[in-house]
Parts: structure tokens; C-alpha cells; sequence
């Protein structure tokens, strides 16, 4: 499945995402538990934060629960999803915003972010590493950037227990409730294929971002999805944008 497959399938998806992540135990706490990891300084006052894929707005309501006066631009590249997003109520500091990872300049998204957050993102990009560099010129020092998704710990346990989870409960249920299954296949093959999680937070460094901070999900999640929170060096200023 091409990138544009993906975002056309989260289009088909939005309608009835959030009922099945619902249906996903500790889903929502496991993002909270994340967004608290980035360690965003008080109550978040004054501080820009970038939340990339944001979906329907459940890793920006994460967000906001870990830094509540912050201004958040949440972005995505599927309208239907950010329909989905919008139809809750937010604060006004909360902005959502049609575009594509790679196209943020474009659509008028400016750092300097004293954080980003990108839950289930990174895996889908095409060309993970043309984002990455971009939006680690976009960091205000020392800020942190934080990846949740499903990265393996490169057992063979871990990818045993995300097979079975995957072809007993997830396609299943995915294409129950939404009568179709290839973003559900795809979910699986991608997170086979995609960095380990030693192999993300390499990913970052190569970046310069530094001392990336690993820490897994309690329950069946455990060794399967990731939190890896690596900062920009203090004293290296954001760039403008290109
Ligand atoms: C699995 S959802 C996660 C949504 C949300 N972050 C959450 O945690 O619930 C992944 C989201 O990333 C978006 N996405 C995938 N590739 C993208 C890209 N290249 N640019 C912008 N958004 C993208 C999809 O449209 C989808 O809404």
C-alpha cells in the first residue's frame, strides 16, 4: 500500500476509528502516558507544541492533558480524520490543520516547537528521514520530540504476540466494523517491517537529536509499542524554515 493508499484508508476509517481505538485497552492512557514522558516544563504556559497525525485528536487530547495552556497546532493529512477531530469541543489555543508531513512549510507551519509529538506517524511516512530532518530544524533547544508507535524490541516473542494479535482480534474487529481490511493488514505488515525500537531511537540520533529515552506499555503492549522522547541539543537553535 503506497503513502496515498494509507491517508485514502484512514479517510475510510475516521467514521468509526474512534469507536474501534475505544474498543483498544489502555489506548488513550497509553498516549497520555507517553505525552507525559516528553516532561514539558509546568503546565505547559507559553510553550508551541506540534502534534503530527494527530488522527482524530486522541494524541492532542494527550497532549493537552500534559501541558494544558500550551498552544497545540494539530496536523494531519486526512480530512476525514480532522473532521472527526474538530467535532470535539477544544480550546482555543488548539488549531487543526489539513496537511501532509512533508508539506508543513507549505501550509504555513512554523516552529520554532518547544515539543513534537507523533503517535502512529513515523512508520507510515514514505521517506521517514526528508520528515524527520525537517521537523528537527523546527525544535526550539532542548525541547523534545517524542515517537509513540508500534516498534517491536526485536524479540521473537514480541513478534509472535503482534501476529496473533493482529489476525485473532485487530483485523477481525477492523473489518467488522468497517467492512473493510487492508488499513488493518497494512497496520500489521508495517510494523513488522519498521525500525525496532533500538533501531528508531539510532533513527533519531542520526538526526541530532540526543539521548533518546526508550520506555515500553504495560499489558499485552508490553515490548510491542514504544515511547522514544530524544531532544535537540541546548544551544542549538531552531532553523528557519527552507
Ligand atoms: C493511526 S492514526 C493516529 C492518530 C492519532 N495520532 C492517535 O494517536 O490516535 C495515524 C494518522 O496519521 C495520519 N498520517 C499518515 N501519514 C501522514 C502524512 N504523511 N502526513 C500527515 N498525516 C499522516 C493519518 O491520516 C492518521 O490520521
Amino acid at each position: 500500500m503506497t503513502y496515498i493508499d494509507v491517508t485514502r484508508e484512514f479517510d475510510a476509517a475516521a467514521a468509526s476509528y474512534d469507536q474501534l481505538v475505544a474498543a483498544s485497552p489502555g489506548y488513550y492512557q497509553n498516549l497520555a502516558r507517553s505525552a507525559r514522558r516528553m516532561r514539558l516544563p509546568g503546565d505547559g504556559a507559553g510553550l508551541h507544541l506540534l502534534d503530527l497525525g494527530c488522527g482524530t485528536g486522541a494524541s492532542t487530547l494527550a497532549l493537552l492533558a500534559a501541558a494544558p495552556q500550551a498552544r497545540i497546532t494539530a496536523v494531519d493529512g486526512s480530512a476525514g480524520m480532522l473532521a472527526k477531530a474538530r467535532q470535539s469541543d477544544w480550546p482555543q489555543r488548539v488549531s487543526f490543520v489539513h496537511a501532509q508531513a512533508d508539506q508543513l512549510a507549505a501550509a504555513g507551519i512554523h516552529g520554532p516547537f518547544d515539543g513534537i509529538f507523533a503517535a502512529y506517524l513515523v512508520r507510515n511516512l514514505p521517506d521517514p528521514d526528508s520528515v524527520l530532518a525537517r521537523l528537527c530544524k523546527q525544535l526550539a533547544p532542548g525541547a523534545p520530540f517524542a515517537v509513540h508507535d508500534y516498534t517491536l524490541d526485536g524479540r521473537i516473542r514480541s513478534r509472535a504476540i503482534w501476529t496473533a494479535v493482529c489476525w485473532s482480534v485487530i483485523i477481525p474487529a477492523g473489518k467488522l466494523v468497517t467492512g473493510r481490511a487492508a488499513l488493518y493488514r497494512y497496520l500489521w505488515r508495517s510494523v513488522l517491517r519498521f525500525d525496532t525500537v533500538d533501531a528508531l531511537a539510532a533513527r533519531l540520533r542520526r538526526h541530532g537529536l540526543t539521548d533518546p529515552q526508550i520506555a515500553t506499555m504495560p499489558g499485552w503492549e508490553r515490548g510491542i509499542v514504544h515511547t522514544v522522547v530524544a531532544r535537540k541539543p541546548a544551544g542549538n537553535p531552531a532553523q528557519k524554515p527552507e
